[in-house]
């Protein structure tokens, strides 16, 4: 049940170009219309959300940091994204113009469901992203997108993940597309490269081969940094939460823009940091910035991993190892630049002989507070 594999997570990773694809199907149609009728909220409904509040735990907390960034900027409504533990004891301001978003591959996390509940009390709209059909939080939301990634049994999320993030820009897409916001023309074009998505996915996967001894030549390391800018950092924040989890090793993410406020006296000789390049189109300036970030850290010893576009020459010279990703918008690219951490850190986990399905005192789904 393998599929010749030793690892389910090896499987997982394989099956992601359709899974991705399963996400999409259906919901984008050749003229570039959305259908996501299983939201069930009217577009009259979609119209009247002043904010957007997403609540999610672990990878899934990621997905929606990633969803913000694209959220905000399609559709012009507030989104804050919180840890769905954290949510309900801070008294959080929700009404009827509030739509909730709750992601949980399983549906059944107890953090993400007491807070579903308690954002329903408050009369949110309370909308679930669930990979398992049927579970209580989309049972006990007032709508659901399902991820239909088909089930995942490694512990650590991977094709949910990718199938979450596109779930997110669907909805995104779809609410810029209800509300008609002025930014209706790249709209369109972001839902015809989403719609290649599970393509680029399959050459990522053709690609990261030499990711795989890169990983095996730092098991002996102590630490691993990870730096992005942008939507890149929430994809920073998960590759340094597959290592921790899989790998068992101290690794910590940081936002670009924060290094020198303080986690820049970490950086020692040899330290290795892995850095997110956002993609050159549309976002110049952060491109470049995070470009003079990777000079800053490697003056000072670190041995920089950099995941970039392929034929970013500007990384080079400061590159000890370069991960080349095609070129895709920076909103989207989440989707792909999170294929080389999930196989940096299960190559690494394996690498020091830990179970990458079945990692040291973790659980599938955490159905306790
Ligand atoms: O089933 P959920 O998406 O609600 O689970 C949330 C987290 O427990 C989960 O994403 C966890 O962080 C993963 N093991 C990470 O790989």
């Amino acid at each position: 049940e393998k599929g010749g594999y030793d690892y389910f997570m090896l499987k997982e990773i394989v099956e992601q170009p359709q899974a991705v694809a399963d996400t999409l199907l259906g919901r984008v149609g050749v003229d570039g219309t959305l259908t996501l009728d299983e939201m069930r909220l009217a577009p009259s409904e979609l119209r009247e959300i002043e904010k957007i509040v997403i609540i999610a735990c672990g990878t899934s907390y990621h997905a929606g940091l990633i969803a913000k960034y694209a959220i905000e900027h399609w559709c012009r409504v507030p989104c804050e994204v919180e840890v769905a533990s954290e949510f309900r004891y801070r008294d959080p301001i929700l009404n009827r113009q509030t739509m909730v978003i709750a992601i949980s591959q399983s549906g059944e996390s107890m953090d993400t469901l007491m807070a579903v509940r308690y954002a329903r009390e408050q009369r949110a709209r309370v909308l679930a992203i669930c990979n398992v059909n049927g579970s209580t939080i989309p049972r006990e939301s007032d709508g659901v997108l399902y991820t239909h990634a088909g089930p995942e049994v490694g512990v650590a999320a991977t094709k949910t993940f990718l199938t979450q993030l596109v779930a997110c820009y669907l909805i995104g897409l779809y609410l810029a597309q209800v509300r008609n916001t002025k930014f209706g023309d790249e709209v369109n074009a972001v839902i015809g490269q989403l719609a290649r998505m599970p393509e680029q996915v399959q050459e990522v996967l053709g690609t990261v081969g030499p990711v795989r001894e890169l990983a095996r030549s730092l098991s002996g390391s102590g630490t691993v940094l990870f730096l992005g800018r942008h939507v890149g950092y929430p994809v920073a924040l998960e590759g340094a939460l597959k290592l921790k989890e899989l790998a068992y090793m101290h690794a910590e993410a940081f936002a670009a823009g924060e290094l020198k406020h303080g986690p820049i006296a970490l950086i020692e000789d040899g330290l290795p940091v892995v850095v997110v390049v956002p993609s050159r189109e549309g976002r110049g300036v952060l491109h470049d910035k995070i470009v003079s970030n990777i000079q800053e850290i490697r003056a000072r010893g670190a041995r920089t991993i950099v995941i970039a576009e392929e034929g970013d020459e500007t990384v080079r010279p400061y590159a000890d190892e370069l991960i080349g990703i095609p070129s895709v918008p920076t909103l989207l690219q989440p989707i792909i630049a999170s294929i080389p951490m999930q196989v940096f850190a299960c190559e690494l986990a394996l690498a020091k002989g830990n179970d990458v399905d079945r990692p040291r005192n973790l659980a599938k789904s955490v159905t306790v507070e």
